[in-house]
């Protein structure tokens, strides 16, 4: 018994030095001291040896037993310190690196330049109203004058969802429902997403915004509509910047007007923008048709108004000088930070 006991304990001291992990230690512990352990056993045999040799073998295993303990204690401790700087060297994180910048967004140029348009209308006392891309026939032509076999229906122009339902042409559309609706005074700007079937270029797109303006009251004059639209050319482009208004035609107004604007590139001197005249067309607008406000519900000859609508890119594009129209679509961040 002696023997086993020295054996064990050279045989523990040995494996001792070369465990390397906590793991291990505690699985030698329970080989040896567990229930089944293997000193466990020799001090269950106790019971068969000579009373008189007990009392000393006891002794001997209870040393053995506490000099093993120590020596696991000990070796536990410096495993467990090492555990423990592995650890902390693996978590370690270095408060010195650089963080990461998160960049902040900035306005598409396009809501740029409609924010500045909805001051300068709201400034004027215009109301901002919205209505449906999908629209009705009725609304999107017939009240405002372009009857069935109008070319502007063509197919190759317009949307068709169903034979009296299309994807809105214009903004145009918000007045006709707005005039059937309402009584003058009526004072509004419309801006929303229209749709045409066009080729995608440079200066086109089957899907664009515009906005669109209208007024009626008692004596709305055609220089009410000037004075309006020189305002809004001012306020967008600058000081210097007016209108000028050349003859064309739109079956829902009555003078119809093309509306150019000083180029603001050259403040009016000509030049690649403008292809040298100083002018750029940016609107259609006129009197709003006797025939329109009659077919809304409206007195043509007690009541009178003038409408414009505006293309939002195109006003974009002249703003900041941008070449292509496809810019503003492409949501590339080389473009689009450059409006911060
Ligand atoms: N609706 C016309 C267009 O889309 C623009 C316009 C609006 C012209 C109001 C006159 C008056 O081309």
């Amino acid at each position: 018994m002696q023997e086993q006991l020295k054996a064990i304990m050279a045989r523990v001291t040995e494996e001792l030095k070369n465990i390397q992990d906590t793991g291990a230690l505690e699985q030698l512990r329970v080989s040896v001291m567990g229930k089944k352990g293997e000193l466990t056993q020799i001090l269950r045999g106790m019971g068969s040896l000579p009373a008189e040799e007990r009392p000393a073998m006891g002794q001997l295993v209870n040393q053995t037993r506490a000099a093993l303990e120590q020596a696991m204690e000990e070796r536990l401790q410096v495993l467990s310190e090492m555990e423990k700087q592995k650890r902390l060297e693996q978590e370690k994180i270095d408060v010195t690196l650089p963080g990461k910048t998160r960049s902040a967004g900035s306005l598409h140029p396009m809501n740029v330049v409609l924010s500045d348009l909805l001051d300068i209308f709201t400034g004027m006392g215009f109301e901002v109203v919205e209505g449906p891309e999908v629209e009705f026939d009725h609304y999107n032509f017939e009240l405002l004058n372009l009857p069935k076999n109008h070319p502007a229906r063509d197919a190759q122009d317009t949307f068709y969802i169903e034979d009296n339902i299309v994807l809105r042409t214009h903004t145009s559309p918000v007045q006709a429902r707005i005039m059937t609706t309402r009584k003058p005074p009526i004072r509004i700007v419309c801006p929303g997403r229209v749709y045409r079937a066009d080729e995608v270029d440079a200066t086109h797109s089957p899907v664009f915004h515009q906005m669109e303006g209208l007024v009626i009251d008692e004596n709305v004059s055609i220089g009410d509509l000037k004075g309006t639209l020189d305002t809004f050319a001012r306020k967008l482009y600058g000081e210097g910047v007016t209108t000028r208004f050349r003859p064309s035609f739109f079956p829902f107004t009555e003078p119809s007007a093309e509306v150019d604007v000083t180029c603001a590139a050259c403040k009016g001197k000509g030049c690649r923008m403008c292809k040298g005249t100083g002018w750029i067309e940016v609107l259609g607008a006129g009197m709003v048709n006797p025939k329109v406000l009659e077919m809304c519900g409206i007195d043509p000859t007690k009541y009178s108004g003038f409408a414009f609508g505006m293309g939002i890119e195109r006003l974009t594009i002249l703003k900041y000088n941008v070449p292509d129209m496809r810019y503003l679509y492409e949501n590339d961040l080389r473009f689009l930070s450059q409006f911060r």
